[in-house]
């Protein structure tokens, strides 16, 4: 893994979109994307710059089952504006929250082996979530429904009116399906992030720790501010 510390956000948005950039020279036209907190700094400096993924197509992770994408909370929603109504792609995919779970996840499935992702972002979950998959998911798992943990739907519950409406199940790529790509870039912030970053790239490779699964991808690249890194050795 190669690790890359910034002095903080809008550094790390500035080294991310260096990593886009470069893999968009290099001929990548599938990119794999992440909603949440830590990649919008990357987002801004590529929505401000004059990078064209015109003929680009974009695969995020997962979406909430039983959000429509119109709805403000929905990962559709976050995408379209944090990124794709300033810097439309070819196409975009997002799971469809509001489909059948058996019938959505194997269409999605089939999307990214039909168009295999070059670079996937990806932030980290506390308990060392990539995606919505736990700690306990299946290295091998493809993309299925997931029952949301109750640190999840908590740490989600400030983007809801009432803790009562946060979704309780999503639809996300499986850990085997975020390994399929061929370069990935992790982004973490913040010291409540930090044993997370350490267990991801020093401790031992389980299931447990889904980031950790990283280990064994030959092409990752790890984005950390000092917070982040402070329990790295
Ligand atoms: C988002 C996703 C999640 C987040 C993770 C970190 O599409 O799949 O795994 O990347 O929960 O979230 P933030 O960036 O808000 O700290």
């Amino acid at each position: 893994m190669k690790i890359l510390q910034v002095s903080d956000q809008k550094m790390g948005g500035q080294a991310g979109y260096n990593v886009f950039a470069e893999a968009l020279a290099n001929g990548a036209t599938v990119f794999g994307l992440a909603t949440g907190s830590t990649p919008i700094s990357i987002y801004d400096v590529i929505t401000a710059s004059d990078l064209d993924f015109s003929n680009a197509v974009s695969i995020n992770l997962d979406e909430y089952k039983g959000l429509p994408g119109t709805h403000e909370q929905s990962y559709r929603y976050f995408m379209n504006e944090h990124l794709f109504n300033k810097k439309p792609f070819k196409e975009s995919y997002v799971p469809d929250g509001m489909a059948d779970a058996a019938t959505e996840t194997a269409r999605y499935e089939r999307i990214i082996n039909d168009n295999p992702i070059d670079l996937q972002i990806l932030g980290l979950g506390q308990n060392g979530h990539i995606g919505f998959n736990e700690p306990g998911t299946p290295f091998d798992s493809l993309t299925h429904e997931v029952t949301l943990t109750q640190s999840t739907i908590d740490a989600n519950a400030r983007f809801f009116a009432d803790e009562n409406d946060v979704p309780r199940y999503a639809y996300s790529m499986g850990i085997g399906s975020i390994m399929k790509a061929k370069q990935i870039l992790l982004v973490a912030y913040g010291e409540n992030k930090a044993d997370a970053v350490a267990a991801m790239i020093e401790g031992p490779v389980t299931e447990d720790m889904p980031a950790s699964v990283l280990q064994r991808h030959p092409n990752v690249t790890v984005i950390v501010d000092a917070a982040a890194a402070a329990k790295l050795t």
